[in-house]
């Protein structure tokens, strides 16, 4: 989920979670920019580096949620390359990570891409994927394209060997149908070009463009004759015409007597002005709505809440996607036809092509107990009777 700073791209993720996790489904909700807006959002106490639940779905779906620290991601990769545990925590107390964290930003989001992918390839041990859907609470739609790419750069720098192979692996995953990229905007002029622009971008790199998600949009409350009318600048005998008739309404709905000077005609000005500036603001959307529609992509759109976003708030927005047919829920369900040409290519897999994988302890403690399966995944997942298996990111 991308989109311009303030439009609601926290939030949003947070309800596509929400309605990815419906039904019984396990969705990861992420984030990368250190900023604990989930936990913010859900209620909760700071995340640490560590996946855990933070909210249940119906038919026992569930939301986990990471926030994804960027020095610990940088130790994560120094063990499973090169195996540093000890020395990684070294280099560490030196401040040799954080230097390269912050000094070389490429270096972070190859960390941090690298991390969402390999939650989207985790599999349980009989095979089936950990999550059905991961959602990235992603950077800025200005940085998007450069975040999610910076693994090609990676990949052409590291001509060969584990980094050249883990890099390969993240941008296949990026780039396949089993990810979208949605953008949050609202109806005004500043954010829908910033996802005009941000769309080019995205396509021009070959990145897999989801929905765009207009959020906060507000109710029109007028039909389309009152607006015309209220929209526009009418002269002093329209005007004086108009003052009249609505004084006259006012006073037949008790507002007090129309003639001068009366209450009525006090609220007079101010209401049809209040009217002009409604009609010009629903001229101006519709504009906006025009613009995104060119783009050709399925678009949503997500009410403002009157009392801003709270947990309830952001069920009832989750509840709203799902009528709407949750972007990324839908085209994969009942098959896992997104995942076909990965089969095999987890990414653990391409760092370590002969099995000699980095310790993950903490990770097999994480994963839910599954039975021991003999027979090979694929064909567990051929069954119309397993979890859904989108694993839309
Ligand atoms: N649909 C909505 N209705 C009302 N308030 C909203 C809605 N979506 C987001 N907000 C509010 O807008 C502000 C920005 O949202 P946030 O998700 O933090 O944006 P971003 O992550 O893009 O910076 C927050 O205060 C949030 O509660
Ligand atoms: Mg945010």
């Amino acid at each position: 989920m991308t989109g311009k700073g303030g439009t609601g791209k926290t939030t949003v993720a947070a309800s596509l979670a929400l309605a990815l996790a419906a039904e019984g489904r396990r969705v990861l909700l992420v984030e990368v920019e250190e900023r604990q807006g989930i936990a913010q959002l859900f209620e909760t106490e700071a995340l640490p580096y560590e996946e855990r639940r933070i909210a249940s779905a119906s038919g026992g779906g569930e939301v986990n949620a990471l926030a994804i620290d960027a020095e610990l991601a940088m130790l994560d990769y120094l063990e499973m390359f090169y195996k540093l545990g000890r020395a990684g925590r070294a280099l560490r107390k030196l401040g040799a990570i954080d230097f390269a964290t912050t000094v070389a930003p490429g270096i972070r989001d190859v960390l941090l891409t690298g991390k969402v992918c390999e939650a989207v390839r985790r599999k349980d041990k009989a095979g089936w994927p950990v999550y059905d859907a991961v959602v990235l609470d992603a950077p800025p739609t200005g940085r998007i394209t450069r975040f999610l790419n910076v693994n090609d750069e990676v990949a052409g720098l590291a001509r060969m060997g584990p980094i050249h192979n883990q890099a390969q692996a993240v941008m296949r995953v990026l780039k396949s149908p089993q990810t979208a990229i949605h953008l949050v905007t609202l109806l005004e002029e500043m954010p829908v070009q910033e996802t005009m622009d941000g769309v080019a971008e995205l396509r021009a790199a070959g990145l897999p463009v989801g929905a765009v998600i207009v959020n906060m949009v507000r109710p029109v409350l007028l039909g389309d004759a009152d607006l015309a009318r209220a929209a526009e600048d009418s002269g002093a005998v329209a005007a004086g015409k108009r003052r009249t008739a609505v004084a006259k309404a006012l006073s037949q709905a008790g507002l007090g007597g129309a003639r001068r000077g009366g209450v009525a005609e006090r609220l007079v000005d101010p209401l049809l002005a209040q009217a002009h500036e409604h009609a010009q603001r629903v001229v101006l959307e519709r504009e906006q709505r025009a613009a995104i529609a060119g783009l050709g992509l399925p678009v949503r759109e997500l009410e403002l809440l009157g009392d801003g976003v709270d947990l309830g708030g952001l069920y009832r927005l989750a509840d709203s996607l799902r009528k709407q047919a949750v972007p990324g829920g839908t085209q994969a369900a009942g098959g896992d036809a997104a995942q076909g040409p990965y089969d095999g290519e987890d990414l653990y897999e391409a760092a370590y092509p002969d099995g000699a994988g980095p310790d993950t302890a903490d990770e097999a403690a994480e994963a839910p107990e599954a039975p021991e399966a003999p027979e090979a995944p694929e064909a567990a997942q051929e069954g119309a009777a397993g979890p859904a298996a989108d694993g839309d990111l």
